[in-house]
């Protein structure tokens, strides 16, 4: 008699279940490579929508650390770790009234739960034009209707992802206390916001704190400390002479991309093609 064979059933892989301006969802197979196939601890202390979190998380062993300075874009994360289900209640809620009208109130909507302000973040995410998430000197949100249905995050992936979260520390820092914590080991991915072209160029405001060149400086004097901690890292940069400066000794690999949230609005629009650089800080030991 043949034993009855188990149905092996492959789940579609997960993604970011945001868009997050300078994500780095399509240039994974450019990094990835470059990326230990097993470590201890992950870090990843610039977020955004988590696009390598997702890519190397079968390669932790240990914890995974995950921090972005952005307070109601860690608040969504949290939400889909500790309670996917009020969450995708909420997000119910959203998908019924869903309007241009329903979105124009939404931008000053001030929601006082927890839930409510991750569901809410959610719904601009995905109605905003490009996805941008933009907040002027006072936090509020200020990007114009992008004209796409909200689908919501299908309830499955919602509850996959929860799953995939449970144990990993999720808080709002400053990438200068999170970057305390790597040990020997570990691995660090680091995606910064990239400082601007030039004077004129816009910045992405990603926070009301605007990521400037003596906060590069810091990140390169950290960087160069996890070097010596023995912790293996990798950051994500543009590929300027200025950015090059502050690595010495580092490996840097240089590509081309072609970026596709490239503008803050609909009349400024920066160059499409950027040279990206991959910074790699091999430990010493
Ligand atoms: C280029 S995005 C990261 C994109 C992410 N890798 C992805 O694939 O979606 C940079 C992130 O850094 C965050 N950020 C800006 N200043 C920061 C700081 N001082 N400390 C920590 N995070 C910061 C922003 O909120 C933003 O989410």
């Amino acid at each position: 008699m043949t034993a009855a064979l188990t149905p092996v059933i492959s789940l579609p892989p997960l993604r970011p279940f945001l868009k997050w301006a300078g994500g780095k969802g399509r240039l994974l197979t450019r990094i990835l490579p470059h990326v230990p196939a097993s470590f201890e601890n992950y870090h990843e202390p610039f977020l955004g929508g988590g696009a390598m979190f997702f890519a190397v998380r079968e390669r932790i062993g240990g914890t995974a650390h995950l921090h972005d300075l952005n307070d109601v874009l860690i608040n969504v994360w949290q939400r889909v770790q500790e309670d996917p289900a009020t969450l995708y209640a909420a997000l119910e809620w959203y998908h019924e009234r869903d309007s241009k009208d329903f979105y124009c109130e939404q931008r000053t909507a001030e929601p006082t739960t927890v839930v409510q302000q991750a569901s809410r973040f959610i719904y601009l995410n995905q109605t905003a034009w490009n996805g941008l998430w933009r907040v002027n000197k006072f936090g509020q949100f200020n990007v114009p209707w992008g004209d796409r249905a909200f689908r919501g995050i299908d309830e499955d992936t919602l509850f996959r992802i929860s799953d995939v979260l449970i144990g990993a520390t999720i808080t709002n820092m400053d990438f200068r206390d999170s970057l305390e914590k790597p040990r020997a080991g570990d691995f660090v991915y680091l995606d910064p916001p990239y400082l601007p072209i030039s004077d004129t160029s816009k910045f992405y405001l990603y926070t009301e704190k605007r990521f400037r060149a003596p906060d590069l400086a810091d990140l390169a004097e950290l960087c160069h400390q996890l070097t010596e901690r023995g912790v293996h890292w990798i950051m994500s940069n543009r590929d300027t002479p200025e950015v090059r400066d502050l690595f010495p000794g580092c490996d840097i690999v240089r590509f081309t991309t072609r970026r596709s949230v490239a503008a803050q609005n609909r009349r400024d629009v920066e160059s499409l093609d950027s040279p990206e650089a991959l910074i790699i800080g091999k430990s010493a030991t």
